[in-house]
């Protein structure tokens, strides 16, 4: 219910108008594009990227969203490894095109992936990002110190999300990317 002085609730993502899939390779210029017109050319300096250096540009997570054919968003997921061991993701990036935003096209791709990867079995996933956005999904900042990423990452800001109960308690050590 809504008070007339809250705020809109933010729209749902129509998959009937907005049909989404799984990314392919014939996919990846495309995204690339979007995800760079989206977050700028700093962001290939990111530590996140680091991460992704190297490793396979697709995983079976990684989803695209279109209108009318174009595409407006597009969600990556690396496989990662945490002290060592494997079977987490790394959540990003994910970008919706400007005249596309906060009509929930984000929330739904974030949803899509994280179902794909639980019947995948992944144990958990990690991210760089805004606490507040990604709560909702069950990311949950890392212990200050029991994750470290191969460069500088605001502490706030590492999320982890447990798709398998209680997975976070055994990861624990340096991120390097690989399944
Ligand atoms: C951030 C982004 C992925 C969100 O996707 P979206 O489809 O626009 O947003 P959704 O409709 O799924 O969700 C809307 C919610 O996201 C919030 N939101 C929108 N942009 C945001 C941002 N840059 N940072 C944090 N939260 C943001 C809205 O306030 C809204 O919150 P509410 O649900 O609590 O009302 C998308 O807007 C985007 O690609 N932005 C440009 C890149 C960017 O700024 N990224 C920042 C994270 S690295």
């Amino acid at each position: 219910m809504s008070s007339p002085s809250s705020p809109e609730p933010t729209p749902t993502s129509d998959p009937a108008l907005y049909p989404s899939r799984p990314a392919t390779a014939a996919d990846l210029a495309q995204i690339e594009a979007l995800h760079d017109a989206v977050f700028g050319p700093g962001a290939l300096t990111r530590t996140a990227y680091r991460v992704r250096e190297g490793q396979p540009r697709l995983t079976p997570q990684c989803r695209v969203l279109f209108r009318d054919g174009a595409l407006v968003a597009a969600i990556r997921f690396t496989a990662i490894r945490i002290g060592g061991i494997g079977g987490a993701l790394m959540l990003g990036p994910l970008g919706v095109a400007g005249a596309h935003a906060n009509q929930g096209h984000g929330r739904r791709l974030i949803a899509e992936g994280l179902a794909a990867a639980t019947e995948a079995g992944v144990a958990a996933v990690l991210l760089v990002g805004d606490p507040a956005y990604y709560a909702r999904f069950g990311f949950r900042p890392v212990p200050p110190g029991r994750i470290e990423m191969p460069g500088p990452v605001d502490p706030r800001r590492l999320l982890l999300a447990e798709l398998v109960a209680g997975a976070g308690a055994g990861l624990s050590g340096r991120v390097s990317g690989g399944a």
